[in-house]
């Protein structure tokens, strides 16, 4: 990957709590999908930077206007900000996996496919300039074409700001195929936040350490260990039970991934319906929820049973995947991106 000539491959899952990309040159990268800007001249003197991105932007949000750009799986709407953050993260990434030498880039980026519907030439744009060739896919799609689960086959990508689902049938994906719900990781944290503000209305606490606490204790099903948890109580560090806010928050999830899960293997041809059931596969870091998959096993029992796995790896699923796609694309699939 050095001379000018040289072309390196990228697969880029744009998210919207973590991005990651994944080269051809075996490079692997991830950032929290966060990015801040000095909100001041003192904030700048001590950050000393224009921009932060990631985990550091998290850590320092304090000192800057922060932006996490994709809201429910959508640039937000109007905002330059957006924009412009959007394209930091893009533009760190492939910083990171082309190290600064100069080589023609070839990306496929995975969104969340109500992106694609909405927002896919606001994301071309942000990308002109960066890469040279651009295809723009799918989420699901790639997490599908990375595991070669190409045919009778359901994918359901548990993202922070949206579950995408596409069901597979040997071809490229169809609206018809796939769906997309703002019920995520987001949606769980905005829930339980809501439950432990009523039931602990004493606590203190924030969005991020709501989020922290699911990660680590996230559960559908009977409980089997209480979810005990430390925020202050007027200053004083107080430890609560939050077993019941937990289990119904995560829960929330099963009711519209069940009617989804149903509705998707309806429109399948009826002859290949206990195939696509018995090969679900869920990605996304919010799969990780302890005994999801054990639910929506249980769920597919009504229909006659199926079968549902997590992917090894759902930081890179997507990346992996998009990598594939462009490892194997024609040259004719490039879209020119000469600025
Ligand atoms: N161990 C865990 N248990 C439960 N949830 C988790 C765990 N780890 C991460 N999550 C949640 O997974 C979500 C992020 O998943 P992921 O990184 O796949 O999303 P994304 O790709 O950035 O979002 P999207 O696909 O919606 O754009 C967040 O809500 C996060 O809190
Ligand atoms: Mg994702």
């Amino acid at each position: 990957m050095s001379g000018k000539g040289q072309v390196l491959s990228v697969g880029v899952d744009l998210g919207t709590s973590q991005s990651a990309i994944a080269t051809s040159s075996g490079e692997r990268h991830v950032v929290d999908s966060f990015v801040g800007w000095p909100v001041d001249m003192v904030a700048k003197k001590v950050i000393k930077k224009q921009v932060l991105i990631g985990a550091e932007a998290l850590e320092n949000r304090s000192l800057l206007d922060l932006h996490r750009p994709l809201e429910q799986g959508l640039i937000k709407e109007g905002s330059e900000k957006d924009v412009a953050a959007v394209r930091e993260i893009l533009g760190h990434l492939i910083g990171v996996a082309t190290n600064g030498k100069e080589v023609k880039v070839r990306a496929v980026v995975g969104a969340p496919a109500e992106t694609l519907r909405v927002n896919k030439q606001q994301l071309r744009q942000v990308m002109r300039g960066m890469v040279d060739g651009l295809i723009i896919v799918s989420e699901p799609f790639a997490v599908a074409y990375g595991l070669e689960a190409l045919l009778h086959t359901m994918i359901v990508d548990v993202g922070a700001g949206t579950t995408d689902f596409c069901v597979m049938k040997g071809r490229y994906p169809t609206e018809e195929d796939q769906r997309t719900l703002t019920k995520a990781g987001d949606s769980v944290d905005e829930l339980l936040a809501k439950l432990i503000a009523e039931r602990h209305p004493e606590i203190q606490f924030t969005i991020h350490m709501v989020r922290g606490w699911k990660e680590q204790h996230g559960f559908v099903g009977e409980p089997t260990d209480k979810v005990l948890v430390h925020a202050p109580a007027h200053g004083k560090s107080t430890q609560v039970d939050i077993t019941d806010e937990m289990r119904i928050a995560c829960e929330s999830l099963l009711p519209p991934f069940t009617e989804t899960m149903y509705d998707l293997l309806a429109a399948v041809e009826p002859e290949y319906q206990e195939r696509v059931r018995r090969n679900v596969t869920l990605a996304g870091r919010g799969a990780k929820i302890r005994g999801l998959a054990g639910r929506l096993e249980a769920a597919l029992e009504e229909l006659g049973g199926g079968k549902v796995a997590m992917v090894e790896d759902p930081v890179f699923a997507g990346a992996a995947g998009c990598l594939s796609i462009a490892l194997d694309a024609d040259e004719t699939d490039w879209e020119k991106m000469s600025a």
